[in-house]
């Protein structure tokens, strides 16, 4: 029951920091992957929520793993593919992004996790 609750938890937390979800249907002309404007557009919708403003991981927490401080050496020394297969699949207290960004999106997403200053 109790472990019943928090997945719960996890999935209204997930709609929450997740909504409105935008389709980028409407921006077929986009240059390359890697855009850090629009990254850090889809960062704050959707991210920030947990990760925080600046993806040190000081947003919301739940039980469990808290939100991993993206600007920690750890992260950085990840590689991409690593980043985005986390991304794509979601973790225990992360949601799965692959149904509701694009994988454009995700990239551009990326792309601005990188930048994100210590
Ligand atoms: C509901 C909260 C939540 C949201 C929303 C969320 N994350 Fe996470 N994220 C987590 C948690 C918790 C972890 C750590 C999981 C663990 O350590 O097991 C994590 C881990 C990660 C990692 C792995 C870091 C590493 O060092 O391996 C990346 C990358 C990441 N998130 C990116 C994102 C991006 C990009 C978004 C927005 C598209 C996002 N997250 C949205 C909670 C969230």
């Amino acid at each position: 029951m109790r472990m019943g609750s928090v997945r719960m938890l996890v999935v209204l937390v997930a709609f929450a920091c997740g909504a409105p979800i935008l389709s980028d249907a409407t921006e077929k002309a986009e240059p390359q992957p890697g855009n850090l404007a629009k990254g850090k557009t889809l960062f704050s919708k959707h991210c920030a929520g947990c990760h925080g403003s600046q993806g040190k991981g000081d947003g919301y927490k739940l039980l469990g793993p808290d939100p991993a401080n993206l600007t920690s050496p750890s992260t950085k020394k990840k590689s991409d593919s690593d980043l985005l297969a986390t991304i794509h699949e979601g973790k225990p207290n992360m949601p799965s992004w692959k149904g509701l960004l694009s994988e454009r999106d995700i990239r551009h997403v990326l792309a601005y996790v990188r930048t994100l200053p210590k």
